[in-house]
């Protein structure tokens, strides 16, 4: 129990006691909760803005409290008239004042390490992808939805939007209020645009774990697509991408990475956010000759105008994490390669496609509009395994949930992703045989320059 009759004089008023019951029943609250979660029995993200941002700010505002208390009733004693002001004596041969002195700095230092392990974890919570994902459910759940499943799963967030050192980071921070503050107020854009001019250089994100230089020599990969028959007829494209790499010193600076050959330096203008028209190139080669191409009927105004760009690993991998399918075709396909939609089911293929290429206006509507489309076609078939039907429907479900985001106006295609050129013009926005120098040199596009198909 708290008896007020034992505290020291300078806190006995209303103020500083609310300051010390707030402060303390914050205190105790924070360590509960820090050891369950550090435990892990509490996983929810809204539990870490509790521990980790709500209850240390309550935490300093009670503790600011007690001084302030203190101070206004000092204030008032003083102003009182029989009172001269004068400064308290400290006496340490006085046992009450000696055990006041050594309980005000035991204090101070369990405060400092609160605020210090919540300033910590604070941090480390706030960088983390569950806090970018989940906090901010409805706005960032295409990206962290499609973060999952691919090769940069593993990568935070925060690995490539807010880069290295404290600066990033405070950066980060308050583009992140105004963004909040865009959200709490609906003015947030629908789909998000690309941040890629406010996203720190490749040097700084994927050159952490990236070393540009690699060479890579040849890729093999294929290309999988089903057909709309019975079988579910595959055909395979083979394909050997002459991914290539290295630089001057090394050797080499060949093949497709020979754009980040650093002895090259390619700039160019794009007329929109997502970087697909691009009117205009710059290159600036190993022996500091420029040459500059530029789409035919192309206008000064039109390259004035435009957005300058110094070209890195984001222009060709701009989707290395999130990843969408561009087309209900190329998700059904990679689902079937995967084993996910059962290929032995007849037409698996043509009915996936059409249930998921619908038009839902939220999940619950999707996930019920696919069951029922997939369970309907296939209850007219006699002799259809229900097990297969009822893989190819989560699998399409799955399918769904990961690609198309109706409140962020977010569906097939509304992200282009600029690696190759059949769904998205991709490499094809420069290598179109159109871009021309002065010297009639063109940006090249002969079918093997990039990629042999076997
Ligand atoms: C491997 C690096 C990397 C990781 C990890 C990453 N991103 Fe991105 N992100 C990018 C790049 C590059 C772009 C720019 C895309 C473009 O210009 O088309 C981007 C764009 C975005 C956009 C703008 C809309 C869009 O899709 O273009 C949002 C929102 C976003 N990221 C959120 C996230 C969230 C949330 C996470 C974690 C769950 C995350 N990112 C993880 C690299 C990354
Ligand atoms: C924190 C480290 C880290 C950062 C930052 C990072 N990557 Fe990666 N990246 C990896 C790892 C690890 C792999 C290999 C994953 C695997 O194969 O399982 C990888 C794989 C890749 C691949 C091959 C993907 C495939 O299909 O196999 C590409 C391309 C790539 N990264 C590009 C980028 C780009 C572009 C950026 C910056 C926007 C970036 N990475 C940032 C760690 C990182
Ligand atoms: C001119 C476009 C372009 C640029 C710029 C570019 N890449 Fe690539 N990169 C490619 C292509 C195309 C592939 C092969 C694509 C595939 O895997 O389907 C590739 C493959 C890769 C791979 C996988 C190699 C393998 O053997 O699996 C990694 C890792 C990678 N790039 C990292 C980077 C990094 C890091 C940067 C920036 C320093 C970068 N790339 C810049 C086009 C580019
Ligand atoms: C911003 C414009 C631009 C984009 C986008 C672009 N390139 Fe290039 N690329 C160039 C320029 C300029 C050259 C030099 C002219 C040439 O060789 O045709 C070049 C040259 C090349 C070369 C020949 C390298 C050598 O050894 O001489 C390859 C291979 C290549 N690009 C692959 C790709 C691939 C693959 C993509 C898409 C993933 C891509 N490029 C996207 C501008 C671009
Ligand atoms: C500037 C480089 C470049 C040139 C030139 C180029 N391609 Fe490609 N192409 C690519 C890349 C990169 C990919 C792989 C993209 C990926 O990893 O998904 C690709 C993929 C493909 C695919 C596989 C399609 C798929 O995704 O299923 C086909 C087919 C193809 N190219 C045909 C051609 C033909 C035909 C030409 C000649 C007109 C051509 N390409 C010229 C870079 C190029």
């Amino acid at each position: 129990m708290l008896r007020p009759t034992r505290l020291p004089v300078a806190v006995r008023n209303p103020v500083s006691l609310i300051g010390i019951v707030v402060a303390t029943t914050m205190a105790m609250l924070f360590v509960v909760l820090f050891v369950l979660e550090i435990r892990g029995y509490v996983t929810s993200p809204y539990i870490g803005l509790l521990v980790f941002v709500a209850i240390p700010a309550v935490f300093v505002v009670g503790l600011l409290l007690i001084p302030v208390g203190a101070w206004r009733a000092g204030r008032r004693r003083r102003l009182a008239p029989e009172n001269e002001p004068d400064w308290p004596v400290l006496d340490f041969r006085n046992p009450h004042q000696r055990a006041a002195f050594a309980a005000v700095l035991l204090l101070t230092i369990v405060n400092l390490l609160i605020v210090s392990m919540a300033a910590y974890g604070g941090v480390r919570y706030m960088e983390s992808s569950e806090f970018c994902g989940e906090v901010c459910h409805t706005t960032m759940e295409p990206q962290y939805a499609a973060h999952e499943g691919w090769p940069h799963a593993r990568v935070p967030c925060a690995g490539c939007h807010v880069g290295p050192g404290a600066g990033a980071l405070l950066e980060s921070k308050l583009a992140g209020t105004r963004q909040l503050f865009q959200v709490a107020t609906g003015r947030v854009a629908m789909p998000i645009p690309s941040p890629v001019d406010s996203l720190r250089p490749a040097r700084e994100t994927c050159e952490q774990c990236h070393w540009p230089e690699k060479f890579h020599g040849d890729k093999i990969r294929m290309f999988r697509e089903y057909g709309g028959d019975d079988a579910n007829t595959e055909s395979v494209t083979t394909m050997q991408l002459h991914v290539g790499g290295g630089s001057r010193a090394l050797g080499g600076g060949s093949g497709i990475h020979w754009h980040m050959n650093l002895d090259n330096q390619i700039e160019y203008v794009a007329t929109e956010a997502t970087r697909e028209t691009i009117p205009y190139v710059r290159l600036t080669g190993r022996d500091g000759r420029v040459r500059e191409y530029v789409v035919e009927g192309t206008t000064e105004a039109q390259v004035a105008g435009g957005t300058r760009r110094q070209m890195d690993c984001m222009d060709c991998h701009n989707r290395p994490a999130h990843t969408f399918y561009a087309t209900p075709e190329r998700a059904v396909d990679a689902a079937i390669a995967q084993g996910r939609i059962p290929r032995e089911l007849a037409l698996a293929r043509r009915e996936a496609v059409a249930a998921v290429g619908s038009e839902y206006g939220d999940r619950t509507a999707a996930f019920e509009g696919i069951a029922r489309r997939l369970r309907d076609f296939y209850s007219g078939q006699a002799g259809t395994d229900a097990r297969l039907v009822a893989r190819a429907v989560a699998a399409a479900q799955d399918v769904w949930s990961r690609n198309v985001f109706p409140a962020m106006n977010v569906g097939w295609g509304t992200y282009p992703n600029h690696l190759g050129h059949i769904d998205a013009p991709g490499c094809f926005r420069c290598h179109d045989d159109e871009h021309k120098a002065a010297d009639g040199s063109l940006i090249r596009q002969d079918c093997e320059l990039c990629h042999k198909i076997q």
